[in-house]
C-alpha cells in the first residue's frame, strides 16, 4: 500500500492534502475526539461555540488557555516535517488544515489554508480588529482589545462560517489535485470533510493516514492505517 502512494505521489503534478488534530497528536496535543479529547469533562462541542462564549467567555478561555499552553511547549513531529517537504518538492502543493496550533508553520509549510483559523490571533468581538499574540499564559483572562471590547480566539467555532476566501482556495485546490492526501482528521466535522468528495469528483486520487476508519475511508482510493508521524515520512523520501 505505502509503495503505491509513493508512486501516485511521485506521478502527481498537483497535491493537496488535508491534515487534522491527529498529525499533531505525537506532538502531545490531545485531538478532540477519542482518548484524552475531553477537557474537565467538556467536549470541544460544548465549548467551541459562540453560545459558550457568550455564556462564560472566562471558561472558554481557560480551555484555549490550556491548549495554547500545551501547544507552547511542543514541536512539529515527523509528519508536519514530512508535509513540509513534499511543499518543497512539488511546486503545486497546497496544504489546508483544520489545526489551529501552527505546527505545520513551525514545521516549515508555508501558504497553508487555515480553514479553522488560529489560535495565536485575537479578535475583538466589538470592533472587529485582529492581532497575533503569542503570550503564554497570557497575563489577563479573558483578555481584551485596546478599545476595552472583550477578545475571543481567531478560531472558527460550531455554528460559524469559515473565512470565505480561505474556503474557496481550499475547495479550488481539492478540486483540482491529482492527489489528495487526507491525514489525521475523524472527518466528521463539515464543510471541512467536504473537501473528500470535491477532490473526489475533480478527480483525484485520495489517500487517507489514519490509524482509525473513518467516513474518508470509504472515499479513500488507499487507506493507509497507521500514525502520521510514521507513515507520512515512508510516502515522502526525497525533498
Ligand atoms: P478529531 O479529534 O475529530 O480526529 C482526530 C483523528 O486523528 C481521528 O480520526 C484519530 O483516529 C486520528 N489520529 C489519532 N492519532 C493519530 C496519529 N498519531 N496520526 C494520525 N491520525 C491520528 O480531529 P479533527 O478531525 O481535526 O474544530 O476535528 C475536526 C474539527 O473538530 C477540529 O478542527 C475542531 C474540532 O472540534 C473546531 O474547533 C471548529
Amino acid at each position: 500500500m505505502i509503495p503505491t502512494a509513493r508512486t501516485w505521489i511521485e506521478q502527481a503534478q498537483s497535491i493537496t492534502i488535508l491534515t487534522g488534530a491527529g498529525v499533531s497528536a505525537e506532538s502531545g496535543i490531545p485531538t478532540f475526539r477519542g482518548d484524552g479529547g475531553l477537557w474537565r469533562n467538556y467536549r470541544a462541542e460544548d465549548l467551541a461555540t459562540p453560545e459558550a462564549f457568550a455564556r462564560d467567555p472566562n471558561l472558554v478561555w481557560e480551555w484555549y488557555g490550556w491548549r495554547r499552553e500545551l501547544i507552547a511547549k511542543a514541536e512539529p513531529n515527523a509528519g508536519h516535517h514530512a508535509i513540509a517537504r513534499l511543499q518543497r518538492r512539488v511546486r503545486n502543493c497546497t496544504l489546508i488544515t483544520q489545526n489551529v496550533d501552527g505546527l505545520h508553520d513551525r514545521a516549515g509549510s508555508f501558504g497553508i489554508l487555515k480553514i479553522h483559523g488560529d489560535i495565536w490571533r485575537l479578535r475583538c468581538t466589538a470592533c472587529g480588529s485582529e492581532w497575533p499574540d503569542h503570550r503564554v499564559p497570557l497575563p489577563k483572562i479573558p483578555p481584551r482589545c485596546q478599545c476595552g471590547g472583550l477578545a475571543r480566539p481567531g478560531v472558527v467555532w460550531f455554528g460559524e462560517d469559515l473565512p470565505p476566501g480561505v474556503w474557496r482556495s481550499a475547495v479550488d485546490a481539492a478540486s483540482s489535485s491529482d492527489v489528495f492526501l487526507v491525514a489525521g482528521t475523524s472527518a466528521v466535522v463539515y464543510p471541512a470533510a467536504s473537501l473528500i468528495p470535491h477532490a473526489k469528483s475533480g478527480g483525484a486520487r485520495v489517500i487517507e493516514a489514519n490509524p482509525d476508519e473513518t467516513p474518508a475511508t470509504r472515499a479513500a482510493d488507499l487507506s493507509i492505517r497507521g500514525r502520521s508521524g510514521e507513515v507520512l515520512p515512508q510516502l515522502v523520501t526525497t525533498g
